[in-house]
């Protein structure tokens, strides 16, 4: 039998690194608030010249050098990102896989927000079980500093950039196989999270479309808006459901878990779902304090400062979950297959 499994992770933090005093600058807010709402202290940004398949680039050089594997190795490549390269075309993906060197191979994009690295892995697992190809570079990257609005104090201040990377390749050691994924997706509530104006919805030639595109726009702007409350609640209820529905799927409880790896969009949604799950406070993984909300590139972040920490061993098992704009969401149980 053929299974996938997460050969190694990287990460890449960019340069700038930006406190939430530096927005009492120019906003109405305070490093109390923020602290107090989302346990966010700082995020990095990157710089003008850095688009996310830079970062896409950093952090997958550095996965495929920790798995042993050159760019010839590469079977394919697929990028989650909200925020790309271009707008339509060419993919982020594209992009990073010239980069990278990894040349005729297919490379792609998806679009899942915050939930983008689950479907990263639901998609990794397939190809790699179905045996269409051995290994994926997959990578999770984000410049959300390119589609965020500094005059809106209610979202720039919980987001940041960064982006994380996996080689997952075949194996036939179940204790090392990516062991489940679910992924989910409910468009119902798309105006929680959007960025209305850049894309076709609001471009529609066709007037009743376009009055629809307004009905759920909550502006007119061309940056990422959030109803955050309302996202809060919604958040908190599903990522716990979601753990449930997987544990009882594979017939595991909390404790057998080594580490919990939530989506880093705030802390009290973290510890909300950590006493709902009733997790030991060592299980749960957070790194939402330093990074803010990198949206696809957090799990993995999250994942690789385990890593680097070296807290990651080979066959520990891993329960990911995350929550994003679509709505979308999911969760994965993964055992770790790389070198410690
Ligand atoms: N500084 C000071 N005050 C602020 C700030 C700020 N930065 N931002 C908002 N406020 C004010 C609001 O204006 C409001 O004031 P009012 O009472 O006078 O109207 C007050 O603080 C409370 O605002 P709420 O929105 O109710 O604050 P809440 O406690 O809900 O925290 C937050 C807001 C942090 C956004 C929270 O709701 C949240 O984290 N939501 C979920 C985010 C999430 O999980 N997103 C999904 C993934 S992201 C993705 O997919 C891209």
């Amino acid at each position: 039998m053929i299974y996938a499994t997460l050969k190694s992770i990287a990460s890449y933090v960019p340069p700038t690194c930006v406190a939430n005093a530096d927005f009492e600058k120019f906003l109405d807010t305070s490093d109390e608030w923020i602290t107090k709402r989302t346990g966010i202290k700082t995020r990095y940004f990157a710089l003008p010249s850095q688009s996310t398949s830079d970062l896409a680039y950093e952090a997958g050089k550095k996965a495929m050098e920790r798995a042993g594997v050159s760019a010839d190795d590469i079977d394919a490549l697929i990028v989650a990102t909200l925020s790309p390269d271009y707008l339509t075309m060419p993919s982020t993906a594209c992009i990073t896989s010239y980069k990278l060197g990894i040349e005729n191979k297919p490379a792609f994009d998806i679009s899942s927000a915050c939930s983008g690295f689950i479907y990263l892995l639901s998609l990794a697992k397939s190809f790699i079980e179905s045996r269409t190809y051995k290994r994926i570079l997959v990578i999770g990257a984000e410049k959300v500093s390119s589609v965020l609005d500094f005059s809106d104090r209610s979202t720039c201040v919980l987001f940041g950039d960064g982006a994380g990377a996996c080689v997952i390749e075949a194996t036939e050691d179940k204790n090392a196989a990516i062991l489940d994924v679910h992924t989910s997706a409910n468009g119902k509530h798309q105006d929680f999270l959007c960025t209305p104006r850049i894309q076709s919805v609001s471009q529609s030639i066709f007037s009743d479309k376009l009055e629809s595109s307004k009905s759920f726009c909550l502006h007119d702007s061309t940056y990422l808006q959030m109803k955050g409350n309302e996202t809060f609640k919604l958040a908190v209820k599903t990522l716990v459901s979601d753990v449930n529905t997987i544990l009882a799927h594979n017939t595991l409880q909390p404790k057998d878990i080594t580490y919990f790896i939530p989506h880093q969009a705030n802390l009290r949604i973290i510890n909300a779902v950590g006493e709902h799950l009733s997790f030991d406070e060592k299980q749960i993984v957070i790194s939402v304090q330093k990074y803010g909300n990198t949206s696809a590139a957090s799990i993995p972040m999250a994942m690789n400062d385990l890593y680097e920490a070296n807290k990651l061993k080979y066959g520990d098992l891993m329960l990911l979950d995350a929550f994003g704009g679509g709505l979308t969401w999911g969760s994965a149980l993964v055992h770790f297959g790389g070198e410690s």
